[in-house]
């Protein structure tokens, strides 16, 4: 049947989380493979007020369609804390409301990416970016990560050489593997930037997550010719009512942007925009942020402790500082896809690295998800997971 279908979809692939979220149905595995927000710190209260007094005050207005830009006082709230937490100088005209960042994502490959065109991820990358941008047919590059971002001389390497369209980034608590760009290579790679037209996203779902260490700027804030910021509500209040956004300066590039969005689907949900703006008026998010940070961090810490007492001491596993996951390097000689059949039967369950990847693609690297397990299942987990190991590495 393939003859009905586009090149391009015939050239994509379905989701191998989903698929795996699929084995984790089963009750009995802990799972570490999911990557969800922990829904208790969801504020459903608050939100099921928010809902009401937008309908009791508001009526059947909030029913009705909507602007393409978004509703204007929650573009001017994402404005004012952009100014505020990191001194940007963006207004509400800056802000384009999106059906989750996720949405950003395809807009950006509608308005920038014809076929073939070089996009530079990084290695390993968010998998919902390689999914979204290959409908584009575009040619991806990868660039190494390491414990303090990019692999520089081969960012710098691939800028000069090929001709990139767009760098996509994550610089704060990147997933899959929870590293954080540090001040010093944002600024570098801000001036590696700036003297070409390589469009810079950076996309920042987790960036309010620090529980350690210090705010840092973005990369655009050390200067850029072309730059996106991609934001979000799912990680803070809710991933559900898909509110996210899209931030740039340049308004030929916004303009173009609204374009594409009124073509995929006129506006993003306008009753989920207003149930938002008034949660985010009637409570006090950085409260609520708070909370939710408290949590993640007793969650990273006892997974970080339960991999120091039970994984053999050749794995390797990064240190977040914040958002919601850690990348495991085990030896070599190791293949996290066969560790995967192992841990299935020891009833644990997490994402081997391979769909993170494209092109060449290391077989022994693995994502592990710490906010959705309690401390007593995380180390029961992880106990779990180093018997799979031991028992991989002696056969
Ligand atoms: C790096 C990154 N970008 C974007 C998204 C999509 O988020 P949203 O719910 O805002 O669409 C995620 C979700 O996990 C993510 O990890």
């Amino acid at each position: 049947m393939n003859h009905i279908f586009s090149d391009r979809i015939l050239n994509s692939k379905k989701s191998f989380i989903r698929e795996i979220l699929k084995v984790t149905n089963n009750k009995e595995i802990i799972s570490f493979a999911g990557g969800l927000p922990n829904p208790i710190s969801f504020p459903t209260d608050a939100l099921q007020k928010a809902m009401n007094k937008v309908i009791e005050k508001n009526g059947s207005h909030v029913l009705q369609y909507a602007t393409t830009e978004g509703y204007l006082p929650l573009r001017e709230y994402i404005a004012k804390r952009y100014q505020e937490k990191h001194g940007l100088s963006v207004s509400a005209e800056d802000i384009l409301i999106t059906s989750g960042s996720q949405q950003g994502l395809d807009l950006i490959g509608k308005v920038f990416l014809n076929k073939g065109d070089s996009v530079l991820i990084e290695k390993p990358g968010y998998l919902g970016a390689i999914q979204s941008l290959s409908l584009y047919e575009p040619h991806f590059h990868q660039v190494g990560l390491q414990d303090d971002g990019p692999d520089m001389e081969s960012f710098k390497d691939t800028i000069a050489n090929h001709n990139i369209k767009l760098f996509y980034s994550v610089p704060n608590f990147q997933n899959p593997t929870g590293i954080t760009y540090t001040y010093e290579k944002r600024e570098a790679l801000s001036h590696i930037l700036k003297n070409t037209d390589t469009i810079l996203i950076e996309d920042d779902p987790y960036g309010e997550l620090r529980f350690l260490g210090e705010d840092l700027p973005y990369i655009q804030s050390f200067g850029s010719n072309y730059s996106i910021l991609l934001g979000s509500f799912s990680k803070i209040v809710t991933p559900g009512m898909r509110i996210g956004w899209i931030c740039t300066t340049n308004h030929e590039i916004m303009d173009k942007l609204v374009i594409a969005k009124q073509a995929s689907d006129l506006h993003t949900n306008y009753f989920s925009q207003r149930v938002i703006y008034r949660y985010l008026m009637d409570n006090d998010l950085e409260e609520h942020i708070s909370h939710i940070k408290k949590l993640y961090k007793e969650q990273r810490e006892a997974m970080l402790l339960a991999i120091k007492k039970y994984f053999p001491e050749n794995v390797k596993v990064t240190q977040p500082e914040g958002g919601m996951f850690l990348w495991v390097t085990l030896p070599d000689s190791l293949s996290a896809l066969e560790l995967f059949d192992m841990a299935s039967k020891e009833k644990v369950a997490f994402v081997p690295g391979e769909p993170f990847y494209v092109g060449i693609i290391p077989s022994n690297t693995l994502r592990l998800n710490y906010t959705n397990s309690d401390s007593a299942s995380i180390d029961l987990g992880i106990e779990r997971l180093a018997k799979a190991i031991r028992e991989l590495s002696a056969k």
